[in-house]
């Protein structure tokens, strides 16, 4: 059957997640169709080595290494930013943007340094900035707090945002290893970059819980304003004593807003057994978002990868279909809120529930 519309994609990237975007639009692509009534064309992807084999089919669109094929031409809709790094994506966003194409990206380090710039053009043009692969790869998180809870008040977000750091501390707890070890078999897997400081260092779930905080609270939650502390330091001894007291260690991140300030915190945390998020093992990603209304709501999921990050991209682009206009951006705004909080975050109630449990001080905030 002929799709009455059609969407033009091009792809800034086909490493993992670009390939994963390809695949499962040819994978799902009856099911595009039949939802929407419109298909998705790919018509080209940006690459840095062109002859790199890439084990997938890439004979119905361009391959390139020049960014204008992509960025200047004037059938394609959407560009799909899924390269990584600062620059040169921030221009090549910023371009595409100014040429009145939507954008899609997975750069949380981007969204959450310069989300507001962005976010701000893109409204200027009357295009979408869609990044819910940014957080929490396939857990749709983002559209959850922008679309789904914007008549609740959000209190506080608690998560475990990087699946990496999450791996590392499971196979600490289960089979015993030491984090160098735990660290070198998530290499071995491709969990962990080859320089794995980002994650292990906390800083890559700095950046997710900046996007969901601009985005829940009313407040400018500027990267610099997270406490941030990382994983390196956790011995098999606190693995152990935190078993013996009925607890696990996850790396936390958690922001709280008390309707003044919000107070931001990536941290290993001692958590009870019981609780929500210390069941969550291996690669796995969580969010608990608290909100007046509705209360707690938890989602759990595969936080990276091939698939389930393409899957956040391609829901991206089905909701350009079904709401090109920015009006849906307006959450995005408060990336550009005046009220700067980057200085003098104090402590909030919330954070006495750290406080309360048996931990190493460094354990605690
Ligand atoms: N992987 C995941 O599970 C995951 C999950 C959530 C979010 N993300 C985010 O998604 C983005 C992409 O991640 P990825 O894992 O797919 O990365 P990747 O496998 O390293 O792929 C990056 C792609 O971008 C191309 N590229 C990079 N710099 C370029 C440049 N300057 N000019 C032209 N092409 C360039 C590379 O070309 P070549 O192939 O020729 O080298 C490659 O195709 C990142 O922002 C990442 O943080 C990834």
């Amino acid at each position: 059957m002929e799709s009455a519309h059609t969407l033009y994609i091009g792809l800034l990237g086909l490493g993992t997640v670009g390939r994963g975007v390809v695949r499962s639009l040819e994978s799902n692509r009856r099911q595009i169709e039949s939802r929407t009534g419109s298909s998705i064309k790919v018509l080209g992807a940006l690459v840095r080595h062109v002859e790199k084999p890439r084990n997938l089919d890439t004979s119905a669109f361009t391959v390139t290494d020049d960014p204008q094929t992509i960025l200047v031409d004037p059938r394609i809709d959407v560009v799909v930013e899924v390269m990584g790094g600062m620059e040169p994506a921030k221009s090549y966003i910023r371009q595409a943007l100014l040429s009145r194409k939507h954008v899609v990206t997975a750069n949380k380090e981007l969204l959450a340094r310069h989300g507001d710039e962005l976010g701000e053009l893109a409204d200027r043009q009357g295009v979408r900035l869609l990044f819910e692969a940014s957080v929490a790869g396939g857990i749709p998180v983002v559209r959850m707090v922008q679309q789904y809870l914007t008549a609740n008040r959000i209190t506080s977000i608690r998560g475990i945002l990087n699946g990496t750091c999450n791996y590392i501390l499971t196979k600490m707890e289960e089979d015993g290893l030491s984090f160098a070890d735990a660290l070198q078999n998530a290499q071995r897997l491709g969990y962990a970059e080859a320089d794995p400081q980002s994650d292990v260092e906390g800083y890559d779930s700095s950046y997710k819980l900046a996007i969901l905080a601009n985005m829940a609270f009313p407040i400018k939650s500027p990267v610099s304003a997270v406490q941030r502390q990382g994983i390196t330091r956790i011995s098999e001894q606190d693995i152990r004593t935190a078993q013996s007291k009925g607890c696990v260690i996850r790396l936390i991140g958690e922001a709280a807003y008390d309707g003044l300030q919000v107070n931001l915190q990536v941290g290993p945390r001692l958590l009870p057994r019981e609780d929500a998020l210390a069941g969550v093992r291996d690669v796995f990603n969580a969010v608990t978002l608290t909100a007046d209304v509705v209360g707690d709501l938890t989602f759990i999921g595969r936080g990276a990868g091939e698939l389930p990050t393409a899957s956040a991209v391609i829901e991206d682009l089905m909701e350009v279909l079904r709401t090109p206009s920015p009006y849906w951006n307006a959450p995005l705004r408060s990336f550009g809120a005046s009220e700067a909080n980057d200085k003098g975050v104090k402590r909030d109630p919330g954070a006495a529930y750290f406080d309360n449990m048996v931990a190493p001080a460094w354990l605690r905030s």
